[in-house]
């Protein structure tokens, strides 16, 4: 007898309180906590979680870093994009992008219509300290002073992130926190306004 298919995306459909369309984003500068909050709002929703810079090591054959220093950061963006079309036509899902995600113009196309996107908001100094303690990013640590490269590139960011539906602020907060607050947004969101948390 064969077993019946199964697949690791595609968990029971449970009641998940939001309103079409079923498909959240995280947006913001690294170490805000896309994809440790991603995964705890997935498991919340009963969703799927996708995290972006996974899809793009997938996709690259080799981890995000190296893509970056190896093959150029144009090479890497080009992955990216690829990763997140093909991540916006699941249904029931959670993506995390990469910090840089949300600031391409190809990758803003639909976006705001075909998903409800979060912005995780971080301070240059919390995300210079987060990620010093996680994996590699080139575009702080190949800086001469990353605090200094962070705040430029957030200055650069920050009016794409502040783009999104629903807002919410991860300082003092832990990543369940985060996510509670996240999950609590998203069912309070109505499409006429901002909500910011
Ligand atoms: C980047 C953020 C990283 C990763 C890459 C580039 C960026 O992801 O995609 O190092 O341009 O901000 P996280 O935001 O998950 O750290």
């Amino acid at each position: 007898m064969t077993a019946p298919a199964s697949n690791e995306h595609d968990p029971p459909v449970r009641p998940s309180g939001l309103s079409p369309p079923f498909r959240v984003v995280l947006v913001g500068f690294m170490g805000a906590g896309k994809s440790t909050v991603g995964q705890l709002v997935a498991q919340k929703l009963g969703w799927s979680f996708v995290d972006l810079d996974e899809e793009v090591a997938r996709l690259g054959g080799a981890p995000v870093e190296e893509i970056i220093r190896g093959r150029g950061l144009r090479r890497f963006r080009q992955l990216e994009s690829k990763a997140g079309r093909a991540a916006l036509r699941r249904d029931r899902v959670v993506i995390a992008t990469g910090g840089g995600w949300a600031a391409q113009a190809e990758n803003k196309t639909g976006l705001n219509l075909n998903a409800r996107s979060v912005w995780l908001r971080v301070t240059p100094e919390s995300a210079v300290a987060r990620v010093a303690a996680s994996v590699c990013r080139p575009l702080l640590e190949d800086a001469p002073d990353p605090l200094r490269a962070a705040e430029a590139l957030l200055r650069e960011r920050t009016t794409h992130y502040a783009n999104s539906h629903i807002t919410i602020d991860t300082e003092e907060r832990t990543p369940d926190e985060v996510a509670c607050k996240v999950v609590e947004a998203l069912r309070n969101h109505s499409k006429r306004r901002k909500l910011s948390l």
